[in-house]
């Protein structure tokens, strides 16, 4: 997500806002800027490109003069990349700069409070009401402004605020969304990874949830909700710089396996409204969807295996014929769609030529296209009709994780959005299936616990010639993508079978010692599955196999068993993949690959 930084001390502030800025631009980024207290007025510059172009609007910071200053990263969530919503926002007079990290869930309504006492808003982003809201409360004392504030926000946030009136003080706020403070002799800072202070200072101190800071160039007081005062030993910590952007894993990739329960929930929770799912702004409707008689899905690879799950999630609460192409497919197919038909476009980094190109060809067909986008403001999202974004946050590894798993929350949400405006599935299911949804950062946090057991089971790969996943319904759309994790970073050959289709020529390949990965976490089909691991065992493979907890009778036919928690069945995708990209992962480490960068593979693939 963005990247914030905040100094105050007794040297000038701009030049470790814009260093700190450069370190994190890792985390990506499509816009930037800082906010300099000086006099009793902001300096703030802003850029639409890259934080060296920043450096040279302010001449590596000497045009900002002023020993208090805040700077930012914004990776778009609402309001596309532009210079009006790149941070610092200000309040109507000036009087208070804000950064925000995080997603404001009830800005909407925060915003239609505030134009009703006469507000007028700068930009589309959900961060502006932040300070206009700090200025409605303001009667002189900052600290307590701050909070009247932060109280009125639903949502995650990480906030570094200035005050035209209090120079030498800046005000931190922290829920669901990180940031640190760092602790030197001439100043603090505020940051939200070490990545942009460690080469300043080691010495940290840790904000939590739902706590404000008050720093001054030699001081720092945190502050609970309820206004007590925290007492807090600093941390000190010996990371160097590329630790410290990887927030201490080895690899992006590792990181944001990790990372998925938090993307997960921000991408759910965000749209959740009492037990309603609510898109702002989707102009599918009710009516649209009673009008549809046909959902095409298109994507390119991991995309088009969340597509899968989406088939199999659709079709089954909706009752609507779904069809999953992939992108260069469908373009040169000649589809047969129409006004009728409602097309589902899949893209993490919304730059694709084969599925922008697919988009555009349903979009001349009549068809009315909603795009699965994670880039806020990237090609395919400008030109879908509907956009629901994933709220993964940026990713950096080639191999997609959280990208992929926040494709299947979407899913999972408009599924149960439109079976609820078509009465097309049992309301008792929905609501349970709502509930389930509600736990599953929960339960993708239970399934990475069994990271030593699967690391281990990826040690004992080796680096085998060849192997295959199998699994049937939801279970084998997740053996594609299993399947393209191995090969895509470890360069070992995996094949991914319908597990019904094996006897229809492929279980030929089946040999003494040859792996199959079994998914076998599809309750309904589960004996046809055992069946098929039997098959394959009597041919010498040795099995490695996942399944719901309370499977055990599979651990009789398979060399190791992960077991997964129980769920809905349509939800079980996003759990039963973790322990495959962690998988992925080792063995790959364990063979010495490039894992962030894997050979001849590119993050966004913006050519046919
Ligand atoms: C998956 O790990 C890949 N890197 C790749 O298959 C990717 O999902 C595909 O290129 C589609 O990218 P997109 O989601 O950005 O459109």
């Amino acid at each position: 997500m963005c990247g914030i930084v905040g100094f105050t001390g007794k040297t000038q502030a701009a030049g470790f806002l814009l260093d700190g800025l450069e370190r994190l631009e890792y985390r990506g980024y499509d816009s930037a800027g800082v906010a300099v207290l000086n006099g009793g007025s902001f300096g703030i510059e802003k850029t639409t490109e890259r934080i060296k172009n920043l450096m040279d609007k302010t001449d590596g910071g000497s045009k900002l003069p002023g020993t208090d200053g805040i700077g930012h990263t914004r990776w778009a969530t609402h309001g596309a990349p532009s210079y009006e919503n790149a941070h610092p926002h200000t309040s109507s007079s000036g009087k208070f700069a804000v950064v925000h990290n995080g997603i404001i869930e009830n800005y909407i309504q925060l915003k239609d409070e505030l134009k009703a006492d006469g507000v007028n808003f700068k930009s589309e982003t959900d961060t502006e009401v932040i300070p206009q809201l700090i200025e409605k409360y303001y009667e002189g004392d900052f600290l307590s402004a701050v909070q009247k504030a932060v109280s009125r926000l639903e949502g995650s946030y990480a906030l570094g605020i200035l005050c035209t009136d209090c120079p030498g003080t800046l005000i931190a706020s922290k829920k669901f969304s990180p940031l640190i403070i760092g602790l030197s002799e001439n100043a603090n800072f505020i940051a939200s990874d070490v990545t942009a202070i460690v080469s300043h200072t080691k010495d940290i101190l840790y904000i939590e949830d739902g706590e404000t800071a008050v720093i001054t160039p030699d001081s720092v007081k945190l502050y609970a909700a309820d206004k007590s005062e925290v007492k807090r030993e600093k941390s000190v910590i010996n990371w160097d710089i590329a630790a410290a952007e990887k927030s201490g894993y080895d690899h992006f990739m590792m990181k944001e396996i990790m990372e998925q329960p938090a993307a997960v929930a921000q991408t759910v929770d965000s749209r959740i409204k009492g037990r309603e799912i609510v898109f702002e702004g989707l102009k599918l409707d009710a009516e649209m969807l009673r009008n549809t008689d046909r959902i095409e899905i298109v994507a390119c690879g991991s995309a088009y295996h969340a597509g899968m799950v989406g088939k199999y999630v659709l079709e089954e609460l909706l009752r609507i014929p779904t069809n999953v192409d992939y992108a260069s497919e469908f373009r040169y197919r000649n589809p047969i769609i129409n006004n009728k038909t409602l097309t589902v476009i899949i893209s993490q980094s919304g730059e694709t030529a084969d599925t922008l190109a697919a988009l555009k060809e349903a979009k001349r067909l009549g068809s009315h296209t909603l795009a699965i986008v994670n880039v806020v403001g990237s090609s395919i999202a400008k030109a879908a009709d509907d956009v629901i974004y994933t709220w993964a946050g940026p990713e950096i590894a080639v191999a997609t994780t959280k990208g992929y798993s926040t494709q299947l929350s979407v899913f999972y949400m408009l599924a149960i959005w439109a079976a609820r405006q078509l009465h097309s599935a049992g309301s008792e299911r929905i609501e349970r299936l709502f509930d389930e949804l509600v736990r599953l950062p929960e339960l993708i946090e239970r399934v990475i616990l069994n990271e030593p057991q699967i690391k281990e089971m990826a040690k004992q790969c080796g680096d085998p010639k060849s192997l295959f996943f199998i699994g049937r319904n939801i279970d084998y759309a997740v053996s594609l993508e299993a399947s393209l994790k191995l090969k895509e970073i470890s360069y070992i050959h995996s094949e991914a079978y319908a597990a019904g289709e094996l006897k229809h020529g492929t279980i030929s390949l089946i040999e003494e010692g040859r792996t199959v990965v079994a998914l076998a976490c599809y309750e309904q089909l589960f004996e046809k599955l055992l069946s098929n691991i039997k098959e394959v065992k009597a041919r010498g493979a040795n099995v490695i196999a996942c399944a719901v907890e309370g499977h055990t009778e599979v651990a009789s036919e398979a060399s190791q068993v992960i077991y997964i928690p129980r769920t809905d069945p349509l939800l079980l995708a996003s759990l039963e993949v973790v322990p495959f990209q962690i998988y992925a992962y080792y063995v790959a480490l364990y063979k010495g690959c490039d894992i962030d960068k894997p050979r001849n593979l590119a993050k966004s693939v913006t050519v046919e």
